[in-house]
């Protein structure tokens, strides 16, 4: 008698176990289960992540673009400086490169380059193409054109260190600059470089009042403004560069 009864007891724990056990297998698959719409959750905001950066770069992109679009149609009107923002803008990349700058702020600089007489938009075309001496007056207009160029590109937040260096890149080295007058490394490093590309590429091109300059009286005017309207450094950097490219044409 008392063995039958230990025996349904042992039955009984058994089917306890084995219902236990169902019921725990049936936890764990809903709990994988579960994981794997995480998971899949999970990758599709990441691609939702991934898309949203590629459309916000593009749409960075195209602001840029039109930008250039308004600078390239500012500039084509003048055969004397078509031309001048793109050169500047791949010198100032070169530049800033040489000069061990990450790749990513070297475009933002390159990109200042091109945008970075903008807000010559603003000024009046008797004044951009007067061939003889500005007046006093027509100056002070023209010394606005770093500040409404910066002032144009200052809703653009992923640009913000491009509208520092437009505001700044006609700053002097020693301080003669305008619009803050700011000298030595307290002008940003990105408006130094477009200061040295732009400074070069105007003495190498034609101007109304002269006509390009030969490689070494280019290098020499460069020069004479080391440390005194430009960074000396920076100088240096830019005639080895145009150096190399100047030995790279001629082979
Ligand atoms: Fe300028």
């Amino acid at each position: 008698m008392a063995g039958s009864v230990g025996l349904s007891q042992a039955l009984s724990y058994a089917r306890d176990l084995k219902s236990l056990y169902e019921t725990s297998r049936a936890r764990e698959r809903e709990l994988e289960q579960t994981q794997e719409r995480l998971r899949n959750a999970y990758q599709q905001s990441l691609q939702y992540a991934i898309d949203l950066r590629k459309t916000y770069r593009r749409l960075q992109h195209a602001i840029l673009q039109s930008l250039l679009g308004l600078a390239n149609a500012l500039e084509a009107k003048d055969p004397y400086t078509r031309g001048h923002s793109e050169r500047v803008a791949a010198l100032a990349r070169r530049m800033a490169l040489g000069s061990g700058i990450a790749a990513t702020t070297a475009d933002i600089i390159a990109q200042a380059g091109l945008l970075h007489d903008l807000g010559k938009i603003a000024i009046p075309e008797g004044v951009l193409r007067k061939a003889g001496p500005l007046s006093a007056e027509e100056w002070v207009m023209m010394r606005q054109h770093p500040l409404i160029g910066a002032q144009i590109v200052a809703p653009l937040e992923f640009f913000a260190e491009g509208a520092v260096i437009l505001r700044h890149h006609h700053e002097r080295h020693d301080g003669s600059g305008y619009p803050d007058g700011l000298r030595g490394e307290l002008i940003p490093l990105g408006a130094r470089i477009v200061a040295v590309a732009d400074t070069y590429d105007a003495l190498t091109s034609d101007r109304p009042y002269r006509a390009r300059l030969s490689r070494a009286e280019a290098v020499r005017r460069l020069e004479q403004q080391a440390g005194r309207t430009l960074d000396a450094a920076l100088i240096a950097l830019c005639v080895r560069l145009t150096d190399d490219a100047a030995a790279e044409r001629a082979v």
